[in-house]
């Protein structure tokens, strides 16, 4: 086990994450701290760092620094980008850094940030395709994803804090400056050739500025999953929030529910970036990223390499609660087979549409992870889990799904249409999560002994009845009948008709 720190050196905050990981490369979260900086803000004429904000600076890494040895890191990367990138006296800086806080900075270049905000992402992120974009406080990376490929990427040298500044946009868009800004935005995207072709593609937004939009718009519709990471919203969603934030003045927006209040006066400058963007690429809706450049960082020094990508984000996000918890893994991966084989076999019965299999892997996978609660009710205490442990590879709606599956394991007490996540449901949502929690219950009925002795199921499905066969070693499978029993009111209710052991 080693513990790593990764210090990301924006230009508008500076943060720090410690995370330990293990033999086998996973990652438990152990800290994070924000500082709010803003390198990048009072720079002199030709872009120097200021005297006060280094200063600010140095005492934050001070903090930064006492924490990575409090917990015994065995590694620190600290990585800074463009107000550091572009100041004349960034020596100075770096040379501070090292003599006063031991920290060792390196300076990353803005291809190597668009490649470690792509690195991050694809790797944490259920995706194919789409335009990643980073807003910092004086750069902005896009990056063109085909197939999770980077296909092509640009750091533009400017952000929040150097728009703000630049165009007077503290308070408020007057129409004057809105002709410049667009003749400004315009400009600067004509001159990447390849933006051109990027049409119609979601974009994935990384960043303090992207995660406030996702939470502004969360508050705003009481949504009730206080997750940043992989929250969407359709185009027209998008537009509504850009156009919302843009009518509104500062004294509106430090006011305004889901804004922090330290990013009330440089949000925007960024706000007008995004929509300048989305207009010009027509994006179809924004997706937030949670992971970008420290986790890019991260994976790189697990990995080793830049070349490899994960090739399942879920099956390792599962793997790595799997491990968390202590659970008994062969369990696990065995009612994950088990509940398969039948919802293949159930088909012609369950009618269930559109593509359900990460939700019958996380639920069957992490059915049991309550039990690191209390083996009482655990069913639900697993509900709990997975809807709080942020598991990567999911949409917002599967983890949702998934949780209720797995609490559906072990009885069937959980009301999901009068549940706080109701919202995120349609009908036919909650008639296929019965499906898939009685599935799930079946499983488990199956490998009541925890060590695979059902290896699999036979299902007969014919007009009236479905007649299930267990196919194993053993004579004796009084126990697994026992719970079968206790499960067939459950089936007729739910599927229609009578389950028939034989
Ligand atoms: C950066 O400049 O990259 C970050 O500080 C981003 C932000 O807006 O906090
Ligand atoms: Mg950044």
């Amino acid at each position: 086990m080693q513990t790593l720190g990764v210090i990301d050196i924006g230009s508008n905050s500076v943060r720090l994450v410690l995370a330990t990981i293990d033999e086998r490369g996973f990652f438990k979260i152990l800290d994070e701290v924000k500082e709010s900086v803003r390198l990048g803000m009072d720079t002199g004429p030709g872009g120097e760092l200021s005297e006060e904000r280094m200063d600010r600076a140095m005492e934050v890494f001070r903090v930064f620094s006492s924490l990575c040895s409090a917990v015994k890191a065995d590694k620190v990367i600290s990585v800074a980008t463009a107000a550091v990138r572009s100041a004349p006296n960034r020596d100075v800086f770096l040379k501070r850094a090292l003599d006063e806080a031991g920290l060792h900075i390196r300076v990353i270049s803005g291809d190597e940030e668009a490649f470690y905000d792509y690195f991050g992402t694809v790797n944490s992120m259920d995706m194919s395709s789409g335009l990643i974009i980073d807003i910092g406080g004086c750069s902005t990376e896009l990056i063109h994803v085909e197939d999770r490929k980077n296909m092509n990427s640009i750091s533009l040298p400017f952000g929040s804090i150097s728009l703000t500044d630049r165009f007077s946009l503290r308070n408020n868009l007057g129409d004057s400056r809105l002709v410049e800004l667009s003749q400004f935005f315009k400009e600067e995207f004509d001159n990447v050739t390849w933006l051109k072709k990027v049409k119609a593609l979601k974009i994935i937004g990384i960043g303090g500025t992207f995660r406030n939009i996702g939470k502004i718009h969360r508050k705003m519709n009481g949504y009730p999953l206080d997750v940043s990471h992989n929250y969407s919203m359709d185009a027209e969603e998008m537009n509504g929030l850009l156009s919302f934030i843009e009518s509104s003045d500062l004294k509106k927006r430090r006011s305004m529910k889901g804004l922090s209040k330290e990013r009330a006066d440089i949000i925007l400058g960024a706000t007008l970036l995004i929509d300048a963007i989305a207009d010009y690429c027509e994006a179809d809706g924004l997706v937030i990223s949670g992971c970008g450049l420290r986790e890019g960082v991260s994976y790189e020094h697990v990995l080793g390499k830049r070349d490899v990508l994960m090739t399942d984000v879920l099956e390792y996000e599962l793997m790595s609660i799997l491990r968390r918890y202590n659970l008994r893994e062969n369990h696990a991966i065995h009612i994950w087979k088990l509940a398969r084989s039948i919802f293949d076999q159930l088909e012609p019965v369950h009618r269930i549409g559109g593509d359900v299999s990460k939700i019958i892997k996380t639920a069957s996978i992490l059915h049991d992870v309550g039990v690191s609660v209390s083996y009482y009710d655990h069913h639900r205490h697993s509900m709990y889990i997975i809807l709080n442990s942020l598991i990567k590879g999911l949409s917002h709606k599967e983890v949702v799904m998934s949780a209720f599956v797995a609490a559906l394991h072990r009885k069937d007490d959980v009301n999901i249409a009068k549940s706080e996540f109701s919202s995120m449901l349609q009908k036919d949502d909650i008639a296929t999560i019965r499906k898939l929690g009685l599935i799930l219950r079946l499983a488990e009925c199956l490998d009541r002994r925890l060590d695979g002795t059902i290896r699999d199921v036979k299902l007969h499905v014919s007009k009236d009845e479905v007649r299930l066969r267990m196919i194993t070693d053993t004579d004796y499978t009084g126990l697994e009948e026992a719970g079968l029993r206790l499960v067939q009111p459950l089936f007729r209710k739910v599927l229609g008709k009578e389950l028939v052991i034989i």
